[in-house]
């Protein structure tokens, strides 16, 4: 089948899809500083979130719509007035505002979520887009479940929308169910049969629960399909979304099969954005991810390293510099000023203001009379904890921990609170790590359910700094801690506590507090 030489939008719901993977809320700094990152990306499309579901949505949308002038700032909306009114009202600020209205199709929504008749359906999605073009010109309609809708009734409900004023038409796979295949058939046969498509952008939104996501999206393409869902490091409501680096990726690299699809993404900024996106939302990426993972462009086995030594095409399809890694050096040590850090951590991305450069550069000199080698990873870590925990209400003042084969696992911690009043407290627990949250919930007062610990180094070496990232859960909401020293039980100490500060920080911004007296 022949492609289309056209353009390919790109739309980017990590935002809103991504935020509701388990874990990965973000508030409305952290929105803004993806949006901005999103920005200079060059993506076409931000769906900045879903305005009636909650005041931080409204916020979000409405704040992005405000800042960001060159990329179209989407929000989501049902088919059903007041969820579009909000919308409308969130994205009155943009310069380029898009209307997303969503209502379910297949027969499965149909008759166990809606309950109604295929007609309903078809009036509903008719008078969302129309309620929507009151508030913009530009209306995505998206039929949701589409893959398992009846293919005859999906192209009634396509044609009938853009007849209404609907300017794309998005397809989701809402469950990762569809085969590539199928898709491309699926989508291949709404240009057959819908009269009126050409007047609109027809758009792909897949799930990955089969970890098809990217693979339904590509053959979704090649059927004429031109705009994109995508999330950055593929986050996304359970398996996730189609990874955007990916997607924008093989189709860079794949121009054989896809000539002249491009895109106006700066690939060169997708590791970058990967990694912001990892440090917001407190979710690593795989180190085997493809693009992003730290191993994607790693030869470990002799045979290739030989390989690529004597061309690099051998093993190497793209190049890492093409998606924004950079070769880790050695770059400074423990004789570097202040100047030289700031300098290096600005060719790393990161531009930091006076007083967090100086704290920085404290943990800096910290680290270097621990390690010997500075490593732009080491760099890179210590920035983003400072960037991450601006919100500090409690910190780690002094860890003991005892433990042993034959004695109980003791901690005591000593915090101080945001009045800088010091506290101290100790606790036994199963294990060392036990007892150090154990003794910090003493002081804080807040109990937090540990769902998931995981550890990792930053570097190689004997002396690599520790990242332990724990997810807990608070009530129904699940968040994400980070923290990181060369002393494994000191770093879990500091996850435990940023993911306290992340709990009174959401407390703050929503309800009372429902801490324990
Ligand atoms: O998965 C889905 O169907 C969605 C729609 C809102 C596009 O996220
Ligand atoms: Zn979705």
């Amino acid at each position: 089948m022949a492609v289309k030489k056209d353009r390919l939008i790109v739309f980017d719901t990590t935002l809103r899809d991504g935020e509701q993977s388990p874990g990965a809320s973000m508030n409305l700094t952290q929105k803004l500083e993806v949006a901005r990152a999103l920005d200079l990306l060059g993506v076409d499309v931000i769906e900045a979130g879903f305005p009636i579901t909650s005041p931080d949505d409204f916020e979000a949308v409405q704040a992005i719509s405000r800042e960001l002038r060159r990329p179209t700032i989407c929000g989501l909306a049902r088919c059903v007035e007041k969820d579009i009114v909000a919308l409308g009202k969130a994205l009155s600020p943009a310069r380029h505002g898009r209307v997303h209205v969503v209502l379910a199709t297949s027969e499965i929504h149909r008759k166990f979520k809606l309950n109604k008749t295929k007609s309903e359906i078809v009036n509903m999605a008719v008078a969302g887009v129309k309620l929507g073009r009151q508030w913009a010109d530009d209306v995505q309609f998206s039929a949701e479940d589409a893959v398992r809708t009846e293919p005859e009734f999906l192209a009634e409900v396509v044609e009938a929308v853009i007849a209404a004023g609907a300017t794309t038409v998005n397809i989701p796979d809402t469950v990762g169910y569809s085969m590539p295949w199928y898709f491309e058939g699926l989508i291949a046969g709404l240009f057959r049969d819908v009269k009126n498509i050409n007047k609109a952008v027809i758009a792909v939104h897949c799930h990955n629960d089969l970890g098809l996501a990217v693979a339904n999206t590509l053959a979704a393409v090649r059927a004429g399909a031109r705009q994109v869902e995508c999330t950055i490091n593929g986050l996304g409501e359970r398996a996730g979304n189609c990874s955007l680096e990916e997607v924008v990726m093989a189709v860079r690299t794949r121009t054989d099969e896809f000539p002249g699809v491009t895109t106006t993404i700066d690939t060169t900024k997708l590791y970058p954005t990967s990694r912001l996106v990892s440090r917001v939302t407190g979710l690593a990426v795989q180190r085997n991810k493809a693009i992003v993972g730290e191993n994607a462009f790693a030869h470990e086995a002799g045979i290739h390293q030989d390989g690529v030594l004597k061309e690099r095409t051998t093993y190497e399809i793209m190049r890492p510099e093409s998606v924004g890694f950079k070769q880790s050096s050695l770059v400074l040590g423990k004789h570097s000023g202040r100047h030289a850090l700031a300098v290096r951590l600005k060719q790393l991305g990161f531009t930091l203001a006076a007083e967090k450069l100086e704290v920085v550069y404290e943990r800096f000199k910290a680290l270097a009379d621990r390690k010997k080698e500075i490593f732009d990873e080491d760099l890179e870590a210590l920035a983003e904890t400072e960037l991450h925990t601006a919100h500090e209400v409690w910190k780690l003042a002094s860890l003991h921990v005892s433990s042993g084969t034959s004695s109980i696992p003791t901690a005591t911690v000593e915090l101080t609170d945001a009045k800088s009043v010091r506290t101290c407290d100790a606790s036994t627990g199963d294990g060392p790590v036990d007892a150090i949250f154990r003794a910090i919930e003493r002081l804080t007062r807040l109990e937090l359910k540990l769902e998931d610990y995981t550890i990792r180094s930053i570097t190689g070496g004997q002396e690599a700094q520790g990242e332990v990232r724990v997810q807990v859960r608070h009530g129904g909401t699940l968040l994400t801690g980070r923290g990181l020293s060369t002393d494994v039980l000191e770093a879990s100490a500091l996850a435990w506590l940023d993911a306290t500060n992340r709990v009174l920080a959401r407390e703050a911004r929503t309800a009372p507090s429902k801490r324990k007296k």
